[in-house]
Formats: C-alpha cells, structure tokens, sequence
C-alpha cells in the first residue's frame, strides 16, 4: 500500500501476512534507519497517524516503536513524539559497504547485531556498568607499571604464552580458590581482554551456525550478541526470582549452550538458587550442553555467603567461568579470564592466538604484582565497602511514591539495581524526566530479546547503577529526580 506524503518518507512500507504486522513495521523501520532513509533527529508519525495510514492497529505501532525505542534506535520524547536517534546513524556504512561491494552475511550482521554506543563522558550517577574509578590507587599502579617497564627481561619481550603471563594465572587460580572455593589449575585458565572476549571465544569455538543457545531474558545483549554473530539461534530463558528458569530451558528443546549470570543476574539482581544450580548443571548433562558461567561482579556482596560457583560444582567439564578486572579495576583495563575445563583450554588458548597472539604483556605483569603485594584484596574490600554505602545512599535517597514504579528490591549483591514500572509509557516518562535534568538511567525494556513472547509493558522498568559516583552526587542527582519527577503523576 502506497503512503501519501509524510513529513518523513515512509513510501514503500508493506505489511502483508507472515510475521507479526508490528515485527514487520518494526523491521521496515529499522532498517530505513540503518541505510539512512530516516535521519537522525527525525520525527516518526504519531501512532494514531501512522496506523490509520498503515491500515492497521495502533496497538501494532507502538509495539513496533516500543521495540525500536529498546533498542536505542529511536528516543521518545514525552508528549513531543518519537524521533530517529542520533547513534542510530553510525551505523549506516554497515548496512551499505563502501564501494557498493556485496555485503558479507557476516558485514550484514552487525548492522543490526552490535553493542551500543558507549555513554560519553566520566560517570554520573546512574551509570550502570562501571565501578568507583575514584577509588582506583592509580599511583600504586603506575609505580608497579614503572617497576615493569624500566628494565624489562629482554626474554619477556617476544611472543609470550597465548594463555597468558603464567605468573597471573597462578595468582588468579589462588585468588579463586579462596574467594570463591572455585579450584583450579592454573593450566585452565586463559588470560582474556576482559569477559566480552572470553564469551565471544567460547561462542566461536562451543557452537555451530543453526545450534540453539539458551540466554537470559532479560539479559546482557552482549553475550547474545557474541552468540549470534557466530551462528547461533537464540533462545530466551526467563528469569524468575530464583534465576534462570531451568523449566523454561527444558521446555526451549536442544540447546548447545547456556549462558548465565549466576551469582547476580544482569539486570534483574537476582542470584541464581542453589536448586536451580544443580538443575542446570543436570541439563548439560543429559544434553551434552555447555554452560557459560559470566561471574562478572562476583566481588560485590553485601550479606550473605556467596553460592558456590557453577564451576566449583560441576563434575563433568561442562562449565565455563567467566572472569573479569573491569569491575574492581575499571573496564578500559581490558583485563579478564577463562576457567576452562581441562581439556578446553589449549584449543582456547590457540583460538585466541589466531586473533591477537596473546593479550597485551605490560598489563598482565601489573595486575600480578597487584595481587601478589596483597594491593588487590585491599581494593576489593575497599570497593566493596564503597559500593555498599553507594548502595545504601541511594535506597534511602530514593524519591517515594512514585507513581508507576515499584518499590526498590533490596540489593544484596552487585553495582545496580532494577526496578519495576507500570508500563512503556511510564519507563519512557521517567527516563525523558531524568535525561532532562541530567541524570542517567537506563530502560529495563533495552535488556530484552527483540522476539520473546514478553509483552511490552512488562518489560518495562529501570536499571541504576549506584557505585559509580560517591555519595554527595548521588543525593544531588536524588534531588534532581524528585524534582523532575514531581509532575510525572
Ligand atoms: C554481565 C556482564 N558480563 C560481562 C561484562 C563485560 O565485562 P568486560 O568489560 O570485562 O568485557 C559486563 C559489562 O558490563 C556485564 O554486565
């Protein structure tokens, strides 16, 4: 069906029968954006217009706008309407290599399948992902760095081992073993550039294009990502309060892998039972799965003792652990590791080898001297301590009775919090209120796979990370909340 002029072009549009009509639009949106068509800063019809021209519900398109505005490819602007993203732009030459030269599959792919655009600027509250930085004791660090380098062993020089400095990873095998009981050989063990590394090589080397992977959802997209771009099909797991819903996987069919986030789910905060641990390490049993175990803010924990790793249980070479310093250093670091099972850790280490030889000399030899001189166990508790008192400035700090939003769950592990909203309107009202005075939260809606069967109201909510900024600016930014939410009834 041809559409009469727009104040954005939309000619072309056709919705027909097959896929969901809101899937479909959400498509034929999507994709206008990523060649261009649609500009950043554009503004979309509204809903009701477009349905009327469409033909079809409006319950249709606002489906398809709340999945582009999870997305990050369109910002709603309360009341103002919904207009094309700005970042959504840059990655345009994706979709149109240069030259006009076909498009791999694999070029293709990330047109749609990347990670966003990383917020610019030094933290503010609330930015999820990333730790105190101004805790960091970077005059330790540049004194362990100017020892490393003033006169290093010629003989360190060349090509190291793929699977990293050797030193470290004892230190780390040691470090797990009496921080998580997790035991290990130091053999096992493959010194990564941070976890997204670690998972995107066992996505290379677990699974095969067409296999299944099971994934949480709501999820790191990240992870799902690194999957996807292998091959994989992914599968949504849903996420209850005792974690990943182990029915729900069994229920998916053949899966080739798992990935989790156990000991504190990303983004739900929610840790993973320990009947629910035993389940899954039974269904990579009996279904000769893999499970990748992300640990990635395992230092965070505020009461209780930590459920045993995964790894630490399982009996059959089945599990993964992922490691990373992003969270107790700082993510730029790009510093993490891999737990193998015995027999995986050559053929990773040589994967790894093909891309990069091995990770980066200089930071490896730090990080161990950081942990041999006992300077990482007194971080930790330092971050620990910071992170739980951030932690506690922002729940008694919270604005009360917001309308539309649920109480704050309390936070026993982890540098963010999730939080309930009644809805996609209310999550997009909350978040424009917040941008508008310079606070920074993320939408629950944006950790969701595009194709579950989760309706769109109930993936709504908000994400706040409280470690990464100190006290006083959490309450100004509390301040700044209560005030620009004040209309929001
Ligand atoms: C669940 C989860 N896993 C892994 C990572 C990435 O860690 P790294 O920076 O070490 O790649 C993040 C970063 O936010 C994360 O949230």
């Amino acid at each position: 069906m041809a559409l009469p002029p727009l104040p954005v072009d939309l000619s072309g549009i056709q919705l027909g029968p097959g896929q969901g009509l809101a899937r479909q639009l959400y498509q034929a949106l999507r994709e206008r954006i990523l060649d261009g068509r649609l500009r950043g800063g554009a503004r979309l019809p509204a809903s009701r217009e477009l349905a009327a021209l469409l033909g079809v519900s409006r319950n249709t398109v606002t489906r398809a706008f709340d999945q582009l505005y999870a997305e990050g490819y369109v910002d709603g602007r309360v009341g103002a309407g919904t207009y094309v993203s700005e970042l959504a732009g840059a990655v345009r030459p994706l979709a149109t290599p240069a030259g006009g030269a076909a498009a791999t599959p694999a070029l293709q792919h990330l047109a749609t399948q990347h990670l966003p655009a990383p917020p610019a600027g030094a933290p503010r509250a609330f930015r999820v992902g990333v730790p105190a930085f101004d805790l960091f004791p970077f005059e330790t660090w540049a004194r362990l760095s100017a020892r490393v380098w003033r006169r290093p062993s010629p003989a360190r020089l060349g090509y190291g081992d793929p699977a990293g400095d050797p030193r470290l990873r004892e230190l780390i095998a040691a470090y797990l073993r009496s921080s998580r009981g997790l035991a290990c050989d130091p053999a096992q063990i493959v010194i990564t550039a941070g976890a997204q590394q670690g998972i995107g090589l066992c996505a290379r080397l677990l699974v095969q294009p067409g296999d299944r992977v099971a994934i949480e959802d709501p999820g790191y997209r990240a992870a799902g990502h690194a999957f996807a771009a292998a091959g994989a099909q992914l599968a949504g797991i849903a996420v209850d309060g005792e974690g990943l819903d182990t029915a729900a996987l069994e229920r998916a069919g053949a899966c080739r892998l798992v990935y989790v986030t156990p000991s504190h789910q990303y983004p739900s905060g929610v840790t993973l039972s320990l009947a629910r641990r035993l389940q899954l390490l039974d269904w990579a049993e009996r279904h000769d799965g893999w499970i990748v175990e992300d640990d990635y803010d395992g230092e965070y924990r505020y009461s209780g003792t930590p459920l045993t790793p995964l790894a630490a249980l399982d009996r059959r070479g089945r599990v993964i652990y992922v490691g990373t310093f992003g969270k107790i250093a700082f993510p730029a670091l790009r510093l993490g590791y891999l737990v193998l099972p015995p027999a995986l850790a050559q053929p990773f280490a040589r994967r790894l080898a093909l891309d990069m030889r091995h990770v980066e000399l200089g930071s490896q030899a730090v990080m161990a001297e950081f942990i041999a001189a006992g300077h990482f166990q007194r971080h930790i508790r330092r971050m620990r301590a910071a992170a739980r008192s951030r932690r506690d400035a922002l729940l008694s700090g919270w604005p009360q009775g917001i309308p539309g939003c649920a109480p704050l769950p309390a936070v026993e592990a982890g540098l963010h919090l999730c939080v309930r909203v009644d809805g996609m309107a209310r999550e997009r009202a909350l978040l424009a209120a917040a941008q508008r005075v310079g606070v920074e939260l993320n939408g629950l809606s944006r950790y969701w796979l595009p194709d579950g069967n989760t309706p769109a109201d109930a993936r709504a909510g908000l994400v706040l990370g409280f470690a990464a900024v100190p006290e006083a600016e959490i309450a100004r930014a509390l301040a700044a909340l209560r005030e620009a939410w004040s209309g929001e009834s």
